[in-house]
């Protein structure tokens, strides 16, 4: 599966670096190349011997060792691999990625190179969340890195949440969605997944069921035929995609942002169940019962359909544009209406009525609607309806040039 190809591995500092050994092992087993390179925080945590003796190579660690600089300069370190791949990537490391510092082999690497770069983020929690990291992603995702992980769960500083570094099964399937030279290699592809939340007071929202398993089922089916996903989610109960740009969200205007950010793109595809109405005036103090009884009313205002903005003509537009039509009653016909009013290519009808189990289940029941007319598809798993769709988008976009190209 990786035959042949050539992975620079910089492993960073932190607890997780133990697992880089692991992945290393995983990698030579499907027959990549492993090409180490250790921080000095690094060697604290695994010994360069090991290491060495899993890559079956000589680790790279000093940006002024003479012999190397001799053999392969630090820019053909880089630009000799297929891909680079930080793990873990600590918050000084994404820090040091995010502002360009190279004062040192692993960032000067990193500087140096135009090969894609695939992070696996580690760190504790407080550190993952805090805002200095969250804009360092971002600035990484602008910069076209993709991530895979943090994990959540418990972590070797006894704290709970995001910032476990990805298992080392998972960095191999994004390092084979990243490397796949699949049909959709080199298009930018965005999808939307999830529920919103809109806020009533600082402690209650507004809902709904999505759990966002078809969104992550059709980034990852997107992203194994070679496509570069950035996935925008509101905060949904499935498991994050792997292999993709992730931006995490909660609101329909915070995802309305994102979308707008992560443009241009090739396509689009709108799974997001998005909250059509916000609640106007979400003040910073929890509404009170009062003596009287009185039953409070929330005044609505409309989101921003992001769907439609996505499908309105201009430079941006992308080439084609996917939304889903969640529906309980006349499926084809409201779905059919629907694709016209929002101005998008294709839209997936499914009947969300509670009996059909749709809605926070495994499977799936769609009815393709294009200008062609609906094409009613058999009821299967979410990952089969993923992968049947993110077919028909490769061959749609199969002749047509990228838009990320055209823009650039
Ligand atoms: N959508 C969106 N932004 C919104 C609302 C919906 O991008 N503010 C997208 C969804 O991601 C989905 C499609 O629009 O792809 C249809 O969503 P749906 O909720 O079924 O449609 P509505 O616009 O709510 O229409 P209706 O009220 O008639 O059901």
């Amino acid at each position: 599966m990786l035959n042949g190809r050539k992975i620079l591995l910089i492993i960073g500092g932190g607890i997780a670096a133990y697992k880089c050994l692991e992945l290393t092992r995983e990698l030579r087993k499907r027959g990549a190349e492993v090409v180490p390179v250790l921080t000095r925080a690094a060697e604290e945590f695994v010994t360069p011997l090991s290491v060495s003796a899993l890559a079956g190579q000589k680790v790279f660690r000093d940006l002024f060792d003479l012999t190397d600089e001799a053999e392969m300069g630090h820019i053909e370190l880089s630009r000799a691999a297929d891909l680079l791949v930080v793990a873990p990537a600590t918050a000084d490391l994404m820090a040091k990625m995010a502002h360009g510092h190279a004062n040192d082999l692993a960032s000067t690497v990193l500087m140096a190179t135009d090969t894609p770069v695939l992070i696996a983020p580690s760190m504790n929690v407080r550190m993952w969340q805090h805002p200095a990291t969250q804009r360092n992603l971002a600035t990484l995702a602008a910069d076209g890195i993709t991530a895979v992980g943090p994990n959540e769960g418990d972590m070797a500083c006894g704290e709970y949440g995001p910032g476990r570094m990805a298992e080392p099964l998972e960095i191999v399937e994004a390092i084979a969605a990243r490397l796949a030279a699949g049909p959709l290699a080199g298009k930018r592809i965005l999808v939307t997944s999830g529920p919103t939340h809109e806020p009533i007071d600082p402690v209650r929202y507004i809902a709904n069921r999505s759990s966002g398993a078809q969104g992550t089922a059709i980034a990852e089916a997107l992203a194994a035929l070679g496509a570069e996903v950035r996935f925008i989610t509101g905060p949904a109960t499935a498991r994050r995609p792997v292999g993709v740009t992730i931006t995490e969200v909660e609101t329909a205007a915070e995802m309305a942002k994102a979308v707008a950010d992560a443009l241009p793109a090739d396509a689009a595809i709108c799974a997001a169940a998005v909250a059509d109405w916000h609640v106007v005036g979400a003040g910073a103090s929890k509404i009170k019962k009062d003596a009287k009884g009185t039953l409070p009313s929330l005044t609505f205002a409309e989101n921003p359909d992001i769907l439609a903005t996505l499908s309105a003509p201009g430079p941006n537009r992308p080439d084609l544009v996917i939304g889903f039509a969640a529906e309980t009653d006349d499926v084809i016909a409201h779905a059919t209406a629907k694709r016209t009013r929002k101005g998008c290519d294709w839209i997936l009808a499914n009947d969300v009525r509670p009996e059909t189990g749709v809605m926070g289940g495994t499977e799936n029941a769609v009815t393709l609607i294009s200008a062609e007319g609906a094409d009613p598809w058999p009821r299967m798993t979410k990952t089969q309806t993923a992968r049947k769709l993110a077919a028909l988008i490769a061959d749609q976009l199969g002749q047509q040039t990228n838009k990320t190209d055209k823009i650039q």
